[in-house]
């Protein structure tokens, strides 16, 4: 009979397998695998010879030995009883299950016939019947009863299910995520019970209309919170259900809502411009360019110059069109395809296009504020807001530029082909920013946060802006070669620029100059220069990221989150 190895210091009752190579640390547990007649050799450590243990070390160790028989056999004899009780269950859930298929619920023609309502309109149903139909978004099964959360894109109601109706088939295989028709009778949630609206459904008939799976496939299977990025963005259809998800979704609507009635009083125009354009507005490097019908195109950046071309025709106008930027940044506040709220107004000033912006922005949030629902919504996303107090503070370029040299606030140093320049440990070197810098989204970023209010920035030098922003008549405080524009950013604390605007060329010499500074071929903008031709007029406008305002206004941290299917570098889908 081969021996088996006990080594006291070097042994592994866990790993050892009882040979020279691989002995048992205990004697006892050496008996207990191998049998108390084994031929057993022990030593204490690895320096010493391995020699048959003492007689009164065998005694002691079968001693230990039989405790761990006796030992094994508790454990075997409790994992019998869980194998048991869980066949237990199973049969029970079966036999329960075969059973529930013989309760046939049948909506009860003798009953008052239930109003088909949405959520959002149950108050008036109280004490009465109703059928709702939605989605289960939370289910809670305890003893003979049925909780379900039901959701309907207009509210939440809790309704019970107990009886017959908590026992078919489709009770007790009921899913989140499933859709359902509830019928019952409307009754105030009774004292010291919570439940959304103050009411719940007592459900005496109901069907599953579309099941969703259970198991692996199951909805709370598909993504959590900790999820990675790249998952929940692939599986945004399925986040969006989600109550913070869908809140940020319709807080855009009411702003979009509470934006037209802004516009309206101010007696602005919807128009609805093209998304296909043959022409650039900020410039050629962030155009996402297409075939056309054989011709080249573009997806419009902004609407802009559409929108100057309507004021002849309609006075002020705005409009809510989708805008695009091949711009290859990752940042929490761009997108490759945005929605752009602009606006443009006919015989202004400098002064009276930043005022609108202010007033429309502000009346829109008091409006906002002023709707119940809008409200709860802000208060859900964004305990903390308070309206921004008025006048927005100005702050002129040439000031900025002095005031992030006083704070501090440097930029990375380029090289003339734009490279950053990096010192000896690979770090960017850091230098203080000068007139003709602009500004970048850190140090932007970084002075909106300090100042912590709403900011406009204006009067940008020209070399920076678009071709068609209107010169500023003297430049403030500055060397006299620099030339300034009537431009203005909105800078939001914790987003950055939320609006970019300016004043318009109106003289049709200068915007030919414009297009001939910039390289663009005027041709393609016949019917922008015909504004200038046709009765001009001082004009100007501006562009609000819808997203960005979104952020600032609901507290997120990126815009990504107040798309519904945002678009960044790489991700089209869903
Ligand atoms: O400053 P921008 O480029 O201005 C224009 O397009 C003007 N033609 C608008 C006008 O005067 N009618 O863009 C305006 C705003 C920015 O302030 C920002 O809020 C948003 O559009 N925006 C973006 N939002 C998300 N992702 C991007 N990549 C964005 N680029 C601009």
């Amino acid at each position: 009979m081969a021996s088996v190895h006990v080594d006291e210091a070097a042994g592994s009752d866990l790993t050892g397998d009882g040979s020279q190579q691989a002995p048992y640390q205990s004697l006892a547990f050496a008996l207990f695998t191998q049998g108390q007649s084994a031929n057993v050799l022990v030593r204490k450590d690895p320096t010493i010879e391995y020699a048959e243990p003492t007689q009164s070390s065998l005694k002691k160790a079968k001693k230990g030995a039989d405790g761990l028989e006796k030992k094994r056999r508790k454990a075997e004899e409790l994992a019998q009883q869980a194998a048991q009780a869980l066949n237990d269950e199973r049969d029970k859930r079966e036999r329960l299950l075969e059973g529930s298929k013989k309760v046939q619920l049948v909506e009860d023609a003798s009953l008052p016939s239930a109003i088909r309502v949405k959520i959002l309109n149950l108050k008036s149903l109280r004490g009465k019947r109703a059928r709702v139909l939605g989605w289960v978004h939370r289910l809670r099964s305890q003893k003979d009863i049925i909780f379900i959360v039901l959701r309907d894109g207009t509210g939440y109601l809790q309704a019970v299910l107990s009886g017959a109706p908590a026992r078919t088939y489709e009770a007790l295989t009921l899913t989140l995520e499933s859709s359902v028709e509830l019928v019952g009778t409307l009754q105030t949630t009774p004292e010291g019970k919570a439940a959304p609206g103050g009411h719940e459904l007592l459900v005496d008939f109901w069907r599953t209309l579309g099941a969703a799976p259970s198991g692996d496939d199951a909805f709370t299977n598909r993504f959590n919170e900790k999820s990675e990025p790249s998952i929940l963005a692939d599986l945004r259809h399925l986040v969006l259900r989600g109550e913070n998800a869908s809140s940020v979704l319709r807080l855009c609507s009411a702003m979009l809502s509470a934006f037209r009635a802004t516009y309206s009083e101010h007696h602005l125009i919807e128009v609805n411009p093209p998304c296909v354009v043959q022409t650039q507005v900020e410039g050629g490097a962030t155009l996402f360019k297409l075939d056309y019908y054989g011709q080249p195109a573009f997806l419009t950046q902004s609407s802009q110059l559409y929108l100057e071309t309507c004021l002849p025709a309609l006075g002020d106008v705005y409009c809510v069109q989708e805008s695009f930027r091949a711009e290859n940044s990752h940042t929490r506040r761009h997108l490759s395809e945005y929605t752009h709220l602009e606006a443009e107004l006919a015989f202004i000033n400098f002064d009276d296009l930043m005022n609108h912006i202010e007033t429309i922005i502000c009346e829109t949030v008091d409006k906002l504020l002023q709707n119940e629902t809008a409200a709860a919504l802000i208060k859900q996303l964004n305990p903390s807001f308070t309206p921004p107090a008025r006048p927005f503070k100005r702050l002129a370029y040439v000031d900025a530029i002095a005031w992030l040299n006083e704070h501090g606030i440097k930029h990375e140093a380029e090289d003339a082909e734009g490279n950053v320049i990096k010192d000896a440990d690979g770090k960017p070197t850091m230098v203080d920013h000068a007139i003709g810098d602009d500004i970048a989204e850190a140090a932007e970023r970084k002075m909106t946060d300090i100042i912590g209010t709403p900011v406009f920035l204006h009067s940008f030098p020209a070399e920076l802006k678009a071709f068609y922003m209107k010169k500023a008549a003297k430049a403030p405080g500055s060397g006299d070669n620099l030339v300034l524009t009537e431009s203005c950013d909105l800078l939001m604390p914790g987003v950055g620029e939320i609006v970019g605007g300016s004043m318009r060329i109106s003289d049709i010499d200068e915007l030919l100059a414009g297009y001939k500074r910039e390289g663009i071929d005027p041709a393609p903008y016949y019917w922008f220069t015909d504004q200038r031709k046709y009765g001009t007029c001082e004009h100007g406008g501006y562009g609000i990221g819808v997203e960005r305002l979104l952020a600032w206004l609901a507290n997120r941290y990126t815009v990504r989150e107040c798309s519904l299917y945002p678009r960044w570098p790489g991700r089209a889908t869903p």
